[in-house]
């Protein structure tokens, strides 16, 4: 009887002490979570056994009602984890749907499980551990799509594409070069994940409803069995923060807007006009009507992903902007845009890995674009002033007529004849021919975070020794 409305006209067996009777359907079906927040089950029940264990340690309830309780709550775990437990609409909430049944299965006991907490820290605790975990594999699965762009870009460390800036082409670079901005990008991101964790990792639990308790607690004791390394130290502000959701979906928008890009990049260079990859069968669909399509679907949603998730970040920083401290029921509704954020986020990733690793890269495309557009007019430019002595402005002008006249000519660069050349600037020998290939001008390249390959196989070797 999943999420069912079973008898609303009697109060709430867990708080309607003072109430007549029940809530209106409409009330029940406004302030019910249960339909999402079941998906922290696990959390919860570890919380209430840390909390249970402490309460015994502390005297607070008998050695045999903890070991009653614990049991009860192992007992349900198995019954959420095999399919076999009911979840109820009229209990709201996964914390009440727990303690319920664990009434039933082991009876008064389970109402000592309550004693020194409130729903305030225990949803606080149950969603950061959530938060935690997902940080945690937020962390585990960048380390793969990094390997996978490590992998790439020592294969294509000498492969020349052309660079582009306002997507014009610009100057020649490596494709090896292109990955390891990713790597750099997705390096960060990562660094923001465990920078993360390390700000959320204190205890909510034992703030109670927001002013902390007259139980002699051990709020250190729970915080250690719960893997947290200290326990929050105001605990008004530790029912009313949700930084941690909201850093986790900063973290999520940005790395989101990373694979945006990427997926972009993906979308341009396997069009027929640019060729520059081919993806995989595995990663594109075809088109029903036009049998020769290939399209980058998976690229496409990755892109649009990206939009569910600045969604989720604005409504989580809309719901929390005018709350006053502590707890507002409002923050129920943080718990959707989380989820929602992480599974559009782990899709991303997932689908970007399995791109990456499995698209063709047509070299000879790229290096082929890569001398087109004049790429190594700056080439000549730095020639200019290396070997002419010229100063760089002049050498600019210079390259730039020498430009205007291969454009007339409907030629490139390096196929302007020695004497054309000449007749712009006398200085200029035929070695000049040397720095205009795009070979030689990704070579040239060797400025620390360059393109030249051996600066490229320099980052592939720090980026592997931390990954
Ligand atoms: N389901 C609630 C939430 O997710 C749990 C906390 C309820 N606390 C309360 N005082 N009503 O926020």
């Amino acid at each position: 009887m999943a999420d069912d409305t079973t008898d609303t006209k009697s109060s709430n067996q867990m708080w309607g002490g003072r109430f007549a009777s029940g809530p209106d359907a409409i009330m029940e079906e406004i302030n019910a979570s249960i339909g999402f927040d079941k998906k922290l089950f696990a959390q919860d029940i570890r919380g209430s056994i840390a909390h249970a264990t402490m309460l015994a340690h502390q005297g607070i309830i008998s050695a045999e009602d903890k070991d009653k309780i614990v049991h009860g709550l192992n007992t349900i775990l198995s019954e959420i984890e095999s399919g076999n437990f009911e979840f109820s609409r009229q209990l709201e909430d996964i914390h009440m749907n727990v303690e319920a049944r664990l009434a039933t299965l082991i009876g008064p006991a389970a109402g000592r499980l309550h004693t020194a907490r409130s729903r305030n820290d225990q949803v606080a605790l149950d969603f950061r551990l959530w938060v935690k975990e997902e940080l945690q594999k937020t962390e585990r699965m960048l380390t793969g799509l990094i390997a996978a762009f490590l992998d790439r870009a020592e294969e294509h460390a000498e492969s020349v594409m052309p660079g582009f800036t306002h997507l014009q082409t610009a100057q020649p670079v490596t494709f090896g070069h292109h990955c390891m901005a990713y790597v750099e990008m997705f390096g960060r991101d990562r660094a923001r994940a465990r920078h993360a964790i390390e700000h959320l990792d204190e205890s909510p639990i034992g703030a109670a409803a927001l002013a902390g308790t007259g139980y002699p607690i051990d709020r250190h004791m729970t915080a250690k069995a719960l893997g947290f390394r200290e326990p929050t130290r105001n605990s008004i502000d530790t029912v009313s923060d949700r930084d941690f959701a909201i850093e986790f979906l900063s973290i999520a928008a940005i790395a989101g807007m990373h694979l945006s890009r990427l997926a972009e990049e993906i979308v341009i260079w396997s069009t027929p006009q640019f060729g520059f990859v081919r993806l995989s069968d595995a990663f594109s669909t075809g088109s029903s009507i036009m049998p020769q399509k290939k399209n980058p679907d998976a690229a496409e949603l990755v892109r649009a992903k990206t939009g569910r998730i600045n969604g989720s970040l604005v409504a989580l920083l809309t719901i929390m902007k005018g709350l006053p401290l502590a707890y507002s029921k409002d923050m129920q509704e943080d718990k959707e845009q989380v989820f929602d954020a992480a599974e559009s986020l782990e899709l991303a990733i997932a689908a970007m890995t399995g791109m990456v690793r499995d698209m063709t890269v047509n070299t000879a495309r790229m290096k082929a674009a890569a001398g087109s557009g004049y790429s190594t007019a700056t080439d000549l430019a730095d020639w200019l002033v290396r070997e002419a002595g010229l100063p760089f402005r002049d050498a600019h002008h210079v390259t730039g007529r020498a430009v205007a006249l291969a454009e007339s000519k409907g030629c490139d660069l390096a196929e302007l004849p020695l004497s054309d050349l000449q007749a712009i600037h006398p200085d200029i020998t035929d070695k000049v021919y040397d720095v205009l290939t795009v070979e030689a001008s990704v070579a040239s390249r060797k400025s620390f975070g360059g393109t030249a390959p051996s600066e490229v196989r320099k980052q592939i070797a720090f980026w592997r020794a931390r990954n």
